[in-house]
């Protein structure tokens, strides 16, 4: 594994190892299987035939989605909680990934233009400070015909009961979560990014006892 170390034109990581960022560690590491489980039909679309190469994880946490990383890929995993690091980067060791961890957030990805083959990220896009910038590094950074790969949740129909859930626990849960936003329209963010094509699936999770992120999508924006 190497570690890139922030530079001096990148932006310090906003969000590193405070008290709720371990917890979000300990949390996402914990439930890794039952959250694996609950988005596996969303992930197995999205993440499908991901050819090997240069890819980039945005947000990769504690490494839930290295089963859809292929053998005999470079992966650069950008992850600003340190309190991730030492769990993403044991899984990483254990399942022979080839990991370069970059610490830094996805709004300032230090990496060249059109360098990367594809980008994945699950669960991040709501819990990220500016969704549309980091749309921006993502379609910077990936070469052209790269695929963007996403599973996330977002907000429900807007007179739907679990829209009033959202609404109402909104606070109390991005302080927990660090951040992450229940009420979000990534969809449209997506869309509106400039991709040559975008394909965007809505899908209920299965079986899910988070109530509260249960309205989500998947999709692959081409550029
Ligand atoms: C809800 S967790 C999801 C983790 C993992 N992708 C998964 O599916 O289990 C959100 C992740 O996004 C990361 N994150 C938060 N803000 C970020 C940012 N600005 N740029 C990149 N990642 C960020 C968090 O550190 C965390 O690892």
């Amino acid at each position: 594994m190497t570690i890139t170390r922030p530079q001096q034109d990148h932006a310090p990581s906003p969000k590193v190892s405070s008290g709720r960022g371990a917890f979000n560690a300990w949390f996402f590491d914990t439930f890794d299987r039952y959250i694996n489980f609950i988005t596996k039909p969303s992930k197995r679309a999205a993440f499908a035939d991901i050819a090997p190469g240069r890819i980039l994880e945005i947000g990769p946490g504690t490494g839930a989605n290295f089963a859809y990383v292929p053998a005999d890929s470079k992966y650069l995993a950008l992850e600003p909680n340190r309190a991730m690091h030492q769990r993403l980067a044991r899984r990483a060791a254990q399942r022979g990934v080839d990991l370069e961890l970059l610490p830094y957030p996805g709004e300032s990805v230090p990496l060249e233009s059109s360098s990367v083959d594809t980008v994945i990220c699950s669960l991040v896009l709501c819990t990220v400070h500016d969704p549309a910038a980091v749309l921006r590094e993502v379609k910077r950074v990936l070469r052209p015909g790269g695929t963007f790969r996403f599973v996330e949740h977002v907000a429900a129909h807007p007179a739907s009961p679990r829209r009033w859930l959202q609404a109402s626990i909104s606070r109390p849960w991005s302080w927990i979560f660090e951040g992450c936003q229940l009420c979000r329209h990534t969809g449209a963010v997506v869309e509106g990014a400039g991709f040559g094509s975008v394909q965007i699936r809505k899908q209920r999770l299965r079986l899910s006892m988070f109530v509260p992120v249960n309205s989500s999508i998947h999709g692959i924006a081409t550029k």
